[in-house]
């Protein structure tokens, strides 16, 4: 049941700090202060072995693999390819099974497009990882190997806890990959230090569970506005993709994802008083753009809500109208808090309007027709 909580998406977002303590628990083994990530040997070896990674799901699930993509190239040194799986499987894509690895995510395993894409992948000759929550599923039945998102039972139609444990993945698949392939910004000490550091996360995403109460009173004024802006860059950008994919379903507010950078080549335009921006901030080599980007929205009168480490509060005073403050976080890892402070805010916008969070309209939980 839904326990002390009014909502499953309410409770599974609370949940999160446990995935990923389950998570750590299957794939990072310390023994006398050795770390060791712990796939399965199929599961590296085809990691290893791929020139090329094609990563093909729907929805929610399509956001973390764009988010895998930033992680995968930047520290896996591995070219990546990121489709929505509607897409892919009609439009005749080139693959080389001798260079190009699979991964399929879907959190239900029973998506019809992804599971085509599945079938004509296998069909081609492509080696195949699926990334799925539910055991017995279908695309578990069927691809090569499986690697599961323990994340329990998903029942809220809007996906949260397991798009945090499809990010925990693509995590450790780049950091994998980084561990044999030397590169000057990730030596492997610095990937043993974040792998050191993720055992913190888990007990920073609780204190990240306790901003709810906040959240919910500073998107109040902002659940009766038709529209909203959610920006980010790099990293951040597929996690603003998916803060707005959020917010339309659930509170039926319309909602774009934007790179921070494309605001000018059309999206500006759109800016005014009525229409919040909810703007990811980390503290990355990005941080002089991203000020420069939110200033051109804040001298168009925007209504600027950051999501940024506490760290960075200064640097937001002048740009910004009110500050998310998440507690202090490897940059690394920030991914995995403001994802939560994007679930409050979708599921309080829609609470607050009294909309039934758990089954919103014209929605299925999974959809298992074209
Ligand atoms: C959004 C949501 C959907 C699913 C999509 C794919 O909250 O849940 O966008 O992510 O339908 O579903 P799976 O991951 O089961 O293939």
């Amino acid at each position: 049941g839904k326990g002390i909580y009014p909502h499953y998406m309410l409770k599974e977002i609370h949940e999160q700090p446990g995935v990923v303590r389950n998570l750590l628990a299957g794939l990072l083994e310390k023994t006398d202060g050795h770390l060791k990530i712990n796939l399965p040997e199929r599961v590296s070896r085809k990691l290893h072995k791929a020139r090329r990674i094609l990563i093909i799901a729907c929805g929610t699930s399509f956001h973390a693999g764009l988010f895998g993509k930033y992680l995968l190239e930047s520290i896996g040194l591995v070219s990546v390819s990121v489709e929505v799986a509607s897409e892919f499987r009609y439009r005749h894509p080139v693959v080389d099974p001798e260079r190009d690895l699979a991964i399929l995510i879907t959190q239900s395993g029973e998506t019809a497009d992804t599971l085509s894409c599945l079938r004509l992948l296998k069909e081609l000759g492509v080696p195949q990882i699926v990334l799925t929550n539910v055991e017995g599923s279908t695309a578990v039945r069927e691809a090569d190997d499986a690697m599961f998102l323990l994340a329990g039972p998903e029942l809220g139609v809007a996906s949260t806890k397991a798009f945090l444990a499809q990010i925990v993945y693509m995590m450790f698949f780049a950091l994998e990959l980084g561990l044999k392939k030397p590169h000057p910004e990730h030596s492997n000490a610095h990937i043993y230090s974040i792998l050191d550091e993720f055992f913190r996360i888990p007990a920073l995403m609780e204190e990240t569970l306790n901003l709810s109460p906040s959240i919910r009173d500073l998107v109040k004024p902002f659940t009766h506005l038709p529209s909203t802006l959610f920006l980010g860059r790099g990293r951040d950008y597929p996690l603003a993709l998916e803060g707005a994919l959020k917010l339309k379903e659930i509170s039926y507010i319309h909602a774009e994802g934007y790179p921070s950078g494309e605001l000018k080549h059309g999206p500006l335009a759109l800016v005014s008083d009525s229409m919040p921006v909810f703007a990811l901030v980390s503290g990355s080599e990005l941080l002089p753009k991203i000020l420069g980007n939110l200033k051109e929205v804040h001298s168009r009168s925007g209504i600027i809500i950051s999501i940024a480490p506490a760290s960075l509060k200064g640097a937001l005073t002048d740009v910004v109208n009110h500050q998310i403050l998440l507690p202090p976080v490897g940059d690394f890892f920030l991914p995995l808090l403001s994802t939560i402070v994007l679930q409050f805010i979708s599921y309080h916008m829609a609470d607050l309007k009294g909309f039934d969070v758990d089954r919103p309209r014209n929605l299925a939980k999974s959809v298992t027709v074209e």
